[in-house]
């Protein structure tokens, strides 16, 4: 019966198991050399498992019943050349050899395959790791960062035990079923055929009970993955539930996957017990079969009473096999599950892709073109539509417009975060992707609305777009910044630790530090999204005039929420549901009576203080 026809693996997908062998191949080539020494082992390991029951054998018929006639005669006779208690110490001696021998190959069997699974989840872990930090938003946004980190630390644990513990295993079991079953067929093929009579049903059994066990893991991992979703994303806004007293919700929500997840759980228990339990009975009569039939053989004269017990020997231990395999296929098809969960985010294929052709971008002068740019996070809902401009080198410019205008989608498109579906985005009047990634995104500096940081030094924070940047460089960075006074008060200057367990920043200060990191390269392109929006009057005050001196001989994009801030552009991009609505100077936009202007008009009546002030008017007129 060919395997897939075989109900007993009916419950592994077998083409989706090869298809994800071949998605591995890399990693598992990486643990060939385990592998081979483990398939050795292996076979040491089953033909000890086929010698098992040969010295009680030759004490029953050599030693105890001597007269029988011996269809497996030795080539002399061992009874009369040691007497009957030097067969038994013969054979005592051959028992604990064949244990000795069998349990060291067993050892290594399993220790080896187990030190391969290791080293196969350490690789694929390494390479989803990579492979995830280098997708683009577009995808990240689309996952639940829990679920990520579930398929990194859950699912390639099981992923291991499918690779190696539980393919390995079978095949060994298989092995082992075959070769007693091989054995058994010489020495009598027809009470072989006859202990064989309950397989059909063994499988039958199986097969009622995995497509049940198969569906309940998958919904059970399933909602192992909303729960770590949720818990993240509680942990992650852990201030506003507790400032709303919000908990009891969320352990109801929390509690509902767990619920439903312990649900699948048991019913997988369940099915998995039940199985066990069919097959076990299934098993004895099996075993009443043979000792029924092989007694009539053994009294025909068939057979010696040793061979009939080599016989029951073997279909003890054949069936115990089978039983394993019965319920490793079942982990084989939970483990297929989580390998795919892994394979999926490894097998994405990015839209922003770096060409086989790109080169390293030149020194950009900061020219910034975008050309009919389309774009789209999902099909059908238009994010940017036919947007058109142009950026002189050392050009400010401003980009103004509700939230959900497209401001921050349009921006990302200059370092390639995502790709136009239509159009193009131009930098010195080449096509963004002609240039290699990385020579692209070292010349444009980033800072965004919430200044990120690590929790490691100030100093490393600051370099982080430039790791082999020098002490000085970092603080040439920092001093252009306006941040280097105060890090110098702080007690280890450089070396403090910002964030967990280290020195508490405010924003401005946070964003200053953001700042620098942004600028250490000195790039020609800078772009500000809302850099003062979450800071207060005054902190933004003096962050505006830092990005303003920094701002002079780059080509910068600021997004602003205040006008005052873009007033001074050399361009304003007036943005509303992805279109460019207006363009133009400070005073051209207010002239010409549009958006602009109305939202001018709104910020100054808003205004609780005299203009002339404007530090006040940009805290008064914060939205
Ligand atoms: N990752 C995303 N997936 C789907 N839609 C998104 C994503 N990011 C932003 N959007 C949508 O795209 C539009 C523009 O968003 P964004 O560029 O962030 O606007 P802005 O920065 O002007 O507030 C909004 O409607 C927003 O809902
Ligand atoms: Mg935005």
């Amino acid at each position: 019966m060919p395997l897939q026809k075989n109900p007993l693996f009916k419950n592994v997908r077998w083409k989706r198991l090869v298809r994800l062998f071949h998605y591995f191949r890399p990693d598992i080539y990486r643990v060939r050399g385990e592998l081979i020494l483990a398939l050795m082992c292996t076979l040491g390991a089953i033909l000890a498992a086929l010698a098992r029951p040969w010295p009680i054998k030759i004490v029953f018929d050599y030693a105890l019943i001597p007269k029988h006639h011996l269809r497996w005669a030795l080539p002399f006779d061992l009874a009369k050349g040691y007497g009957a208690m030097g067969v038994a110490s013969v054979s005592c001696v051959l028992l604990l050899v064949i244990a000795l021998v069998g349990g060291l190959f067993a050892y290594y069997q399993s220790y080896l395959i187990a030190a391969a699974g290791q080293r196969l989840t350490f690789a694929v872990r390494r390479r989803y790791f990579a492979h995830l930090q280098r997708l683009s938003l577009s995808v990240h946004n689309s996952h639940r960062a829990g679920d990520l980190v579930l398929r990194a630390t859950g699912d390639t644990n099981m992923l291991r035990e499918m690779l190696v513990d539980s393919v390995l295993i079978i095949l060994s079991e298989v092995l082992v079923v075959f070769g007693m079953l091989g054995v058994m067929f010489v020495m009598d093929w027809q009470l072989t055929a006859a202990s064989l009579a309950v397989l059909p049903l063994m499988t039958l059994t199986a097969f009622r009970f995995s497509h049940q066990l198969r569906e309940a893991v998958r919904l059970q991992r399933q909602r192992d993955g909303r729960m770590a979703a949720l818990l993240s994303e509680v942990l992650h806004a852990i201030i506003v539930v507790q400032a709303f007293g919000r908990q009891a919700h969320e352990d109801a929500r929390f509690g509902d996957f767990n619920k439903r997840s312990l649900k699948q759980g048991m019913r997988a228990v369940r099915l998995e017990a039940g199985l066990e339990r069919v097959v076990e009975v299934l098993v004895s009569i099996g075993t009443a079969g043979v000792i029924w039939f092989g007694v009539r053989r053994v009294l025909q004269g068939y057979l010696t009473p040793g061979d009939l017990l080599v016989f029951i020997g073997y279909l003890g231990s054949t069936y115990k096999p089978l039983r394993r395999i019965a319920r490793l296929t079942t982990r084989l098809s939970k483990a297929t599950v989580s390998g795919e969960r892994v394979a999926q985010i490894l097998a994405i294929q990015e839209r922003v892709r770096e060409r086989k052709n790109a080169r390293p971008a030149p020194p950009f002068r900061g020219a910034v073109t975008f050309n009919e740019v389309e774009f789209h996070y999902q099909k059908d809902v238009p994010v940017l539509r036919r947007v058109t401009f142009h950026a002189e080198p050392g050009q400010l410019v401003g980009l103004v417009g509700a939230n959900g205008a497209g401001k921050s989608t349009l921006l990302g498109l200059i370092p390639r975060l995502y790709d136009p579906i239509e159009g193009g985005v131009e930098i010195d009047g080449v096509n963004v992707k002609r240039f290699t990634l990385e020579s692209l995104r070292e010349q444009i500096g980033i800072v965004l609305q919430q200044p990120i940081l690590f929790g490691t030094t100030i100093r490393e924070n600051i370099a982080y777009g430039k790791p082999d940047a020098t002490i000085d460089e970092v603080e040439a960075a920092a001093r252009a910044a306006d941040i280097h006074e105060f890090v110098l008060s702080l007690p280890h200057g450089y070396d403090t630790v910002v964030a967990e367990g280290g020195v508490s920043l405010s924003g401005g200060q946070r964003q200053k530090i953001a700042i620098a990191r942004a600028i250490i390269k000195n790039p020609p392109i800078l772009i500000l999204d809302e850099p003062t929006t979450a800071l207060d009057a005054a902190a933004a005050a003096e962050v505006n005039a830092t990005l303003h001196r920094l701002g002079r001989g780059k080509t910068v994009f600021r997004v602003a929420h205040r006008l005052e801030d873009v007033a001074v552009a050399d361009v304003i991009l007036v943005l509303r549901d992805g279109e460019i609505l207006e363009q133009g100077t400070h005073a051209e936009l207010l002239r010409a009576g549009g958006w602009y202007q109305w939202i001018s008009t709104l910020q100054r009546e808003r205004t609780p203080v005299p203009a002339a002030d404007p530090i006040r008017v940009a805290g008064g007129s914060r939205s």
